[in-house]
């Protein structure tokens, strides 16, 4: 039977964190890559039995799996954005799959509602945002911005003919799917030029706004990123807070990747004019360092989220209204949910504020220091300064070379790095995010680089 007696939870819950402490030990010496045999992945499709397993076997065969792959628990992760995949984030998980508490409704568990509210208003503060501001955890930034998107849509004076959102052309590509699932059509989208930051151009915006006035379209959604994917580039929030402010746009801040960097001082002070945001998307598993699974939206009106996620069901007829707490349900697409409030509450309560931001800024220091060093080389070059964590590099040799690099770099078995395309180029990014990264991966960038392309340092 699956209800298991107090020896059984004991025996399976230790053998459990004996294999993910198998896990933790091995990433030390393991290769940062290992391939996955097809046989494994077939085995691993296979449909569940009939007969009980026992734990033993069970787990040896998960842990075969898990050990193939990409290591993410590495500091040599510097692909796409990292996640730190903190262990006291696994641990809190664990806790809140094992409490099975329902949080869609604040009256069957008020106080953790209300440690989730807790975690969410925090957000709110360390963004600068008011005190009235809302929010919802949800899985990750593409729902966030899904989310956001039909909040904006939802307000008073959009006309689905004429309205039209403004975006970077680097905006991350879950704007372009929350677009296209709100119903938007392309044709009601600009894409805006970037600066040599790799900001939003104004004056291609300010361009585009007075274009679209003339015509008889209606601005309605502008989209700013505070860490843009490819290259860590913030826009000029206040700058477009101010023409959101002149021309009656929504303002939805993509702060996925960068919004966390609000708790260092560099951080904020990129940031500024966040606070000036209609919506924000903030990911924890990204800059918090926390496992996949739990980022933030907060939406500055009150009521704003209810109505974008409005319906109604006879069977919800005894769910009261606490005052003071949400029904997450009302606020968002999810009535069943996980407790993600305790993912990002515990690591905090644990490690406090402090050494996430100490984290934050040990990743703004080694992308300093990484640009810094690589831009010294001659067969590299660095089209810009790192904004935040991210730093972009490619052979000045051309797009053949900078592949060579990038699969140098991927075959060295001490890095995992990700590209782009950037001036239509090849481009190799690293991303400094993941708590175990440190100066041996700049070092190891360096040795690479010198032995696939040559030269000396200038
Ligand atoms: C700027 C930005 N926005 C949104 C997302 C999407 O986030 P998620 O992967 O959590 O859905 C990402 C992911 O890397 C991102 O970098």
């Amino acid at each position: 039977m699956h209800e298991l007696d107090a020896p059984q939870r004991r025996a399976l819950a230790d053998a459990a964190l004996a294999l993910l402490e198998h896990l933790y030990r091995r990433d030390a010496v393991a290769p940062l890559h290992t391939p996955a045999p097809n046989t494994l992945v077939e085995a691993m499709r296979a449909a569940p039995p009939e007969a009980p397993g026992d734990v033993e076997t069970v787990l040896q065969q998960l842990q075969a799996a898990a050990e193939t792959g990409w290591n993410k628990r590495v500091g040599g992760d510097l692909a796409y954005v990292p996640s730190g995949g903190l262990y006291s984030g696994a641990v809190a998980a664990l806790l809140a799959a094992g409490l099975n508490v329902f949080t869609g409704s604040a009256f069957e568990t008020p106080a953790l509602v209300a440690l989730e509210e807790g975690v969410l208003q925090w957000f709110a503060r360390l963004l600068g945002l008011p005190r009235e501001t809302e929010g919802l955890l949800l899985s990750g930034g593409s729902l966030a911005n899904q989310s956001a998107v039909v909040c904006a849509r939802e307000r008073g004076d959009f006309d689905p003919a004429r309205s039209v959102a403004y975006l970077s052309a680097r905006a991350h590509h879950s704007l372009h799917k929350a677009l296209h699932l709100a119903g938007i059509a392309p044709a009601q989208v600009r894409a805006l030029a970037c600066d040599d930051q790799g900001r939003i151009d104004l004056a291609d915006l300010h361009a585009r706004l007075a274009a679209d006035r003339a015509a008889g379209a209606r601005p309605w959604l502008l989209v700013g990123t505070a860490g843009s994917t490819d290259t860590g580039s913030v826009d000029a929030l206040a700058a477009l807070a101010a023409l959101a402010a002149q021309h009656g746009l929504w303002l939805h801040v993509d702060a996925a990747y960068g919004g966390a960097f609000a708790l260092t001082e560099r951080g904020r002070t990129l940031l500024d004019g966040i606070a000036c945001a209609d919506s924000v998307t903030l990911d924890a598993h990204k800059g918090l360092l926390l496992p996949f699974g739990v980022a933030a939206l907060l939406v500055r009106h009150p009521g704003a989220l209810a109505r974008a996620h409005r319906g109604r069901g006879d069977y919800l007829r005894d769910v009261p209204a606490l005052p003071g707490l949400p029904n997450y349900f009302e606020r968002g697409p999810e009535l069943s949910r996980p407790f993600r409030g305790l993912l990002v509450w515990l690591p905090l309560q644990l490690h406090g504020v402090a050494a996430f931001r100490a984290a934050l800024d040990r990743s703004l220091d080694l992308a300093r220091s990484a640009h810094a060093r690589l831009a010294a080389l001659p067969a590299l070059e660095l089209p810009l300064a790192p904004a935040l964590s991210i730093v972009v590099l490619r052979a000045r040799a051309g797009d053949a070379a900078t592949q060579a690099l990038l699969d140098a770099l991927n075959a060295s078995g001490e890095l995992h790095v990700s590209s782009t395309t950037l001036d239509g180029r090849v481009t190799i990014r690293l991303a400094f995010l993941h708590p175990r990264t440190s100066a041996a991966q700049i070092d190891a960038v360096e040795r690479i680089a010198r032995a696939t392309l040559g030269g000396e340092r200038a």
